[in-house]
């Protein structure tokens, strides 16, 4: 049986499913919000859009499960809230690495906005090579007669950077977690490569935008 593409299997109420539903959703719209507002003044202002384009999903309870028995966690609904900041999840693709700070730096700015957690994994990539930047935000949620802060895991990356995760991703899936050396190493690589090519788009973008200013003038 399912609630909204969630599977049950998790010992939560249904109804504690179908208020964490409507709870994280409206917490990831709030989220999608204020990245929409700030790429239209982006646009207005810089004649361009930095953001690529926006995805969010809810975690299903199925991984969230998973991921608190892997924590040693108990399987209680309070825990679960308390703990799991991923369950609403967004990601941002970016063109070019310095629209992810720029955007970062926005949202530390907004005063509703509670910051939980940052973690720059393009200064710090991962061993493995994975870069992105990581930011789990908490906002308040206003409902009928209270008022939920909801976290909210936002993760922002350049078109290469997804590209190169997303192929990680299944290829970490395909051999369940178990990926051959030389492979493991090849996706070292990439991920040099990526960020090389990231590096150079970045300052070829900036070299066209001085010719174009000092055309202008
Ligand atoms: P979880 O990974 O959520 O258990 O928590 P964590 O503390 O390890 O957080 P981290 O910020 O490292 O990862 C959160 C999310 O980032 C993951 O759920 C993935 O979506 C993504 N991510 C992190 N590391 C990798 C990676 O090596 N490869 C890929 N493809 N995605 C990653
Ligand atoms: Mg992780």
């Amino acid at each position: 049986m399912e609630v909204n593409g969630i599977p049950l299997g998790f010992p939560v109420s249904f109804m504690q499913i179908k208020e964490m539903t409507m709870l994280y959703s409206c917490a990831m719209r709030e989220i999608c919000t204020k990245l929409e507002n700030l790429s239209q003044e982006f646009e207005l202002k810089e004649a361009r859009n930095p953001i690529q384009h926006i995805n969010h999903r809810l975690k299903k309870t199925e991984s969230i499960r998973n991921k608190m028995l892997q924590k040693g966690l108990p399987l209680e609904y309070e825990v679960m809230r308390d703990e799991i900041t991923d369950i609403g999840g967004i990601r941002v693709i970016c063109s070019y690495i310095n629209d992810i700070y720029a955007i970062a730096n926005m949202l530390k700015q907004q005063d509703d906005l509670l910051i939980v957690r940052e973690k720059d994994y393009i200064s710090n990539p991962k061993k493995n090579g994975y870069r992105s930047y990581h930011l789990i935000v908490a906002i308040p949620i206003f409902l009928s007669s209270e008022k939920q802060i909801i976290p909210v895991e936002i993760q922002m990356r350049t078109i290469a950077m997804d590209f190169w995760a997303s192929l990680e991703h299944k290829i970490h899936y395909k051999f369940e977690g178990d990926v051959p050396e030389n492979i493991k190493n090849e996706l070292v690589e990439c991920a040099r490569m990526v960020s090389d090519l990231d590096i150079r788009m970045l300052k070829l973008n900036e070299e066209i935008l001085a010719i174009t200013r000092e055309r202008g003038r």
